[in-house]
């Protein structure tokens, strides 16, 4: 099979890129033409109309996964037209370019397409309410994606993380050594995911063969707060020996840490659908820190 990876050197592009590898031949594109460790890739940029309709009728491949996104949540709130063209206007011609070739097309969506006031897990069925620029722009994408008619799999994730990238993760490392105290908001709660983990499930998915259309939730099992995540970071990092001290935390409210978007107080997805179509579950959050952090120490060793 003939395989499609747009986004090959982003957080989830480069997990993505590996888990895939059994699937097929993987044909990786990036923005900058190349691939983390300076290895030469096909270059794609989805602001650019007209290119992705060019790339897929020219390589035919059966399956696209698309791992590209304007991830910039407070930036896309200065450049809304740039979020939307990335996060939709492309969307929108891939996923028509996709149904013209016959490729089924695995696509990615977020949390913040929802408003963040619900009281269960986030059902995939739930009314959307994004509270800004970059969640409306991926429902933009999730919806041109459907309306397309192409063979599609949306999974919508939330809090991705890795050992590389930018991430919350790697930047309470890099503030272990730079802060003595750190404020992190307590009243926000979602499930930290790693990229690794949702690379996997897809490339599992995938093999299960299941063609129908849809849209999944994907994250970790459980559920924290910002303030929670950062804890359990320091603590695990110490016991790693990944960093020597931590900053002491104190939980403060969104309404103490505004920021240029809005963001949902409740992010945590129901992931029933998932479990029950694909017979997939991701373990608790917590256990998957842990591997992120290991996989951390390991490489400083190395
Ligand atoms: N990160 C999260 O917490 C989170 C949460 C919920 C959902 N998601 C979704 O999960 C998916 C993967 O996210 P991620 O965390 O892996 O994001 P990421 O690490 O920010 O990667 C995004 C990728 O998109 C590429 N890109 C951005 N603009 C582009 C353009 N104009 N043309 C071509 N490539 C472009 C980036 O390339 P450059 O690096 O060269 O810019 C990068 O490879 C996305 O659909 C995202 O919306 C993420």
């Amino acid at each position: 099979m003939k395989i499609l990876l747009l986004g090959a050197d982003g957080q989830l592009g480069y997990e993505l890129h590996r888990a895939c590898a059994p699937l097929g031949e993987i044909l990786p594109y990036t923005y900058s033409g190349q691939l983390p460790g300076a290895q030469r890739c096909g270059k794609i940029d989805f602001a650019v109309a007209g290119a992705l309709a060019e790339l897929i009728a020219e390589q035919r491949p059966q399956l696209v996964l698309n791992a590209v996104a304007h991830t910039a949540v407070d930036r896309a709130e200065d450049e809304p037209a740039l979020a939307q063209r990335v996060n939709a206007e492309a969307v929108s011609e891939l996923a028509q370019a996709c149904r013209s070739a016959d490729a089924r097309l695995v696509h990615y969506s977020t949390d913040y397409v929802f408003g963040g006031d619900s009281q269960r897990p986030w059902r995939e069925d739930d009314a959307t309410h994004p509270l800004a620029v970059y969640g409306r722009s991926k429902l933009a994408g999730e919806e041109a994606v459907r309306n397309s008619g192409c063979r599609h799999m949306i999974l919508r994730t939330a809090w991705v993380y890795a050992a590389r990238g930018q991430n919350f993760l790697r930047t309470a490392l890099k503030l272990a050594k730079e802060r003595e105290e750190l404020r992190i908001v307590h009243d926000q709660i979602g499930s930290p995911t790693p990229a690794r983990w949702l690379a996997t499930s897809t490339a599992l998915a995938l093999a299960k063969k299941h063609e129908g259309n849809g849209t999944w939730h994907v994250v970790s099992d459980g559920e924290c707060s910002w303030f929670q995540f950062a804890a359990a970071i320091y603590s695990e990092a110490l016991a790693a020996k990944v960093i020597e001290r931590a900053p002491r935390l104190l939980g403060i409210p969104s309404s103490d840490y505004p920021t240029k978007a809005k963001r949902p107080a409740y992010s945590r997805l129901d992931c029933s659908k998932f479990a029950n179509d694909f017979g997939l579950r991701l373990p608790d959050w917590r256990v998957g820190l842990r591997e992120v952090i290991g996989e951390m120490a390991e490489a400083r060793t190395l």
